[in-house]
């Protein structure tokens, strides 16, 4: 990932703490694509960053540049995959950190955090309830407070995805890519990348339609899209549980992502989550994650409703290894 450090915010090498994240596998999905008919169809497979998921890129770049700037201890809300990665990278660099998790979060990621010694806080609720103790810890603390947007480095470790598709593909993009969204750091650090390539003369400025995923349990950033008034108290958890946001702070943002891209945000239900997860094992040999299992499902929803062809060239996105949510999922 480093090798894109002249776009990053990191000024010294020596406060670089990495873990070997970044440039994860692009895998053509050639059987799934014979057996459902798709020409071009791709999955960027970040389940096999560290920690395993592609929390991993934003919080290398947040954790180096806290370093940087002296950061001695911070606190992070999370649905659990930014938390393992933080309490990774902070162990690797020496700093306190403190994780605020949703209580039923899988214990796997309560468990990696601990290992890695961090402060596990579990609450009753959802993400939004983590990132209101968080705020009060800072406040209470001086601990710095890495909440999704709300400090800016994050998003620069997570735009590395975008150099890297871009590279990987030869420098041209695919017509659509499909991403699991809660809080929108991924979606709106790769926008940010097309962008900047295209300022650097690197891509062509036809950039893909961005398409939002999310759950139907909780679905913000759809109804939004819809126009439909969102319905947070009646908001609950999914088996998907990165992409389980109430109350996303960068909405405005998502929303600019998918109108400059003429996107969509399409929801899925947790049945169609796991029936994604056994499709994708069965046929491609990956144990996929429920927020990418999601992505698949929401490809196929949009194909019937005729709005993404099937001879376009797709990227579907697996956002973290299936292997750390074995204990959450059923199988047949
Ligand atoms: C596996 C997974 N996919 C997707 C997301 C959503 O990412 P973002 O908050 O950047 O939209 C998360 C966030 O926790 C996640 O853990």
């Amino acid at each position: 990932m480093w090798r894109y450090r002249e776009m990053l915010p990191v000024i010294s090498d020596h406060n670089r703490i990495t873990l070997g994240e970044g440039m994860t596998p692009l895998l053509h999905l050639g059987r799934l694509g014979e057996k459902f008919g798709f020409s071009d169809l791709w999955l960027k497979d970040e389940g096999q960053n560290p920690t395993g998921s592609f929390k991993a890129r934003g919080i290398s770049v947040a954790v180096s540049r806290a370093k940087e700037l002296g950061i001695v201890s911070c606190v992070i809300p999370t649905a659990g995959n930014a938390g393992g990665a933080l309490s990774a990278y902070c162990a690797a660099g020496g700093i306190n950190a403190t994780v605020v998790m949703p209580k039923n979060a899988p214990v796997t990621f309560q468990k990696e955090c601990k290992f890695y010694g961090a402060d596990v806080k579990l609450l009753d609720g959802l993400i939004d309830a983590c990132g209101l103790v968080a705020s009060k810890i800072s406040e209470r603390t001086g601990a710095f407070n890495f909440a999704t947007l709300k400090e800016p480095y994050r998003l620069e470790g997570k735009k590395t995805i975008g150099y890297e598709i871009a590279e990987q593909m030869n420098w041209q993009l695919p017509d659509v890519i499909l991403f699991p969204t809660g809080g929108g750091t991924g979606l709106i650090g790769m926008w940010k990348a097309f962008n900047e390539m295209v300022n650097l003369g690197w891509i062509e400025d036809r950039l893909p339609k961005m398409v939002v995923v999310q759950s139907r349990n909780c679905s913000p950033l759809v109804d939004c899209f819809s126009h439909e008034s969102t319905n947070k108290a009646g908001y609950t958890g999914s088996i998907a549980n990165g992409i389980v946001v109430p109350s996303p702070f960068g909405k405005e943002m998502i929303m600019r992502v998918i109108r400059e891209s003429n996107g969509y945000a399409i929801s899925v239900t947790d049945d169609q989550i796991v029936e994604g997860i056994e499709e994708i094992s069965r046929t491609e040999g990956l144990l996929i994650s429920p927020e990418g299992a999601a992505t698949w499902m929401a490809l196929n929803d949009l194909v019937s409703q005729v709005a993404i062809s099937k001879h376009e060239k797709i990227l579907i996105f697996n956002t973290a290894s299936g292997y750390k949510y074995l204990d959450s999922l059923r199988s047949k």
